[in-house]
């Protein structure tokens, strides 16, 4: 492997495996040094893996929100196993270092653990996932097991799962007051001992998020849940601000793609309408160099006739 900027060979990354993940729990190695929280990110496509491979995140996830962020679709519950394959073969081709985990979509689990370990398997052989994810707690431990025990790792979801979103009466913070406190506390345990190697925590106040990452062995990792989980997670198009409408409170944005993007094509549409793009330097080297060639085409055209709407348009 050679890096583009240099050509000097490089040994290829080493893959970050769900054991390493699992290893991750911060604090947990008493005086050893420093955990660092582990970052976790979504991508949909081959270009965004690739980037975000490249910026050095450990965990890559092929969310079902790709149903509200690439299909534009309100919620989570249409997604189906195939789109979620399809979107993961094209993302692992992206990633060289990055674990890659998979979506586990509405209703492709929740019927029976025989159900579960059947999607979580067609996950790993057709959409390149190295492990799955699935939302639920207590209810959803037997499945969990039954996947782990056929030999797929599982990341647990709890807190706001918007696969509940109508249970939930909407995408609302989980776990206010001291009962839906302790019963998130229950879930999370619940998908340790059942085998789920790290836990999502989604919409939930700090403190109680806190108090999730101290009751389970596992490494947590955040989203809205503050700052103490063994890790964070944010969707890509969140964090990198191109999200046009509502994003959510906890979504930090480190850039305004969204605004770059418009801003670009505005400029390269200007520049088609008047003939500024292509250039000489955006094409090839012409056949005939004579007079001919260069005064034709549709500009040359327009200008000869005096026509300057022609030019704009
Ligand atoms: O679908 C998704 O993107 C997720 C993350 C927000 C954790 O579940």
């Amino acid at each position: 492997m050679y890096t583009r900027a240099t050509g000097r060979a490089v040994a290829p990354a080493k893959k970050v495996t769900a054991p390493d993940v699992r290893s991750r729990k911060l604090g947990a190695h008493g005086a050893g040094p420093p955990r660092v929280p582990l970052v976790m990110v979504t991508a949909y496509d081959f270009t965004m893996a690739r980037l975000v491979d490249e910026a050095g995140v450990d965990i890559v996830l092929v969310g079902d929100s790709l149903g509200m962020v690439v299909q534009g679709l309100t919620n989570t519950l249409p997604v189906t196993l195939a789109e979620v394959c399809y979107h993961g073969r094209a993302v692992a081709r992206g990633l060289s270092r990055a674990h890659l985990v998979g979506d586990m979509p509405f209703m492709s689990y929740q019927a029976s653990p025989a159900q579960a370990v059947e999607s979580a398997g067609m996950l790993l052989k057709e959409g390149a996932f190295e492990a799955v994810k699935l939302e639920g707690g207590v209810d959803m431990a037997e499945h969990v097991r039954r996947i782990v025990r056929a030999g797929v790792p599982v990341m647990g979801h709890v807190g706001l799962t918007p696969q509940s979103v109508h249970a939930l009466g909407g995408f609302k913070v989980q776990g206010r007051g001291d009962d839906a406190a302790e019963q998130l506390v229950a879930d999370a345990r619940a998908l340790e001992e059942a085998g789920a190697y790290s836990i999502v925590l989604e919409a939930i106040p700090p403190d109680v998020a806190a108090r999730i990452t101290a009751a389970v062995g596992v490494p947590t990792i955040g989203i809205g849940a503050g700052g103490a989980c063994d890790g964070q997670v944010l969707v890509c198009t969140d964090l990198l601000g191109m999200a046009r409408d509502h994003a959510p409170r906890f979504a930090k944005r480190y850039a305004e793609l969204g605004d770059a993007i418009v801003d670009s094509v505005r400029r390269y549409a200007g520049e088609v309408r008047s003939g500024v793009f292509p250039g000489p330097e955006h094409a090839y080297k012409p056949n005939r160099t004579d007079q001919e060639f260069e005064s034709s085409g549709p500009i040359a055209e327009a200008a000869a006739a005096s026509d300057p709407a022609a030019l704009r348009h």
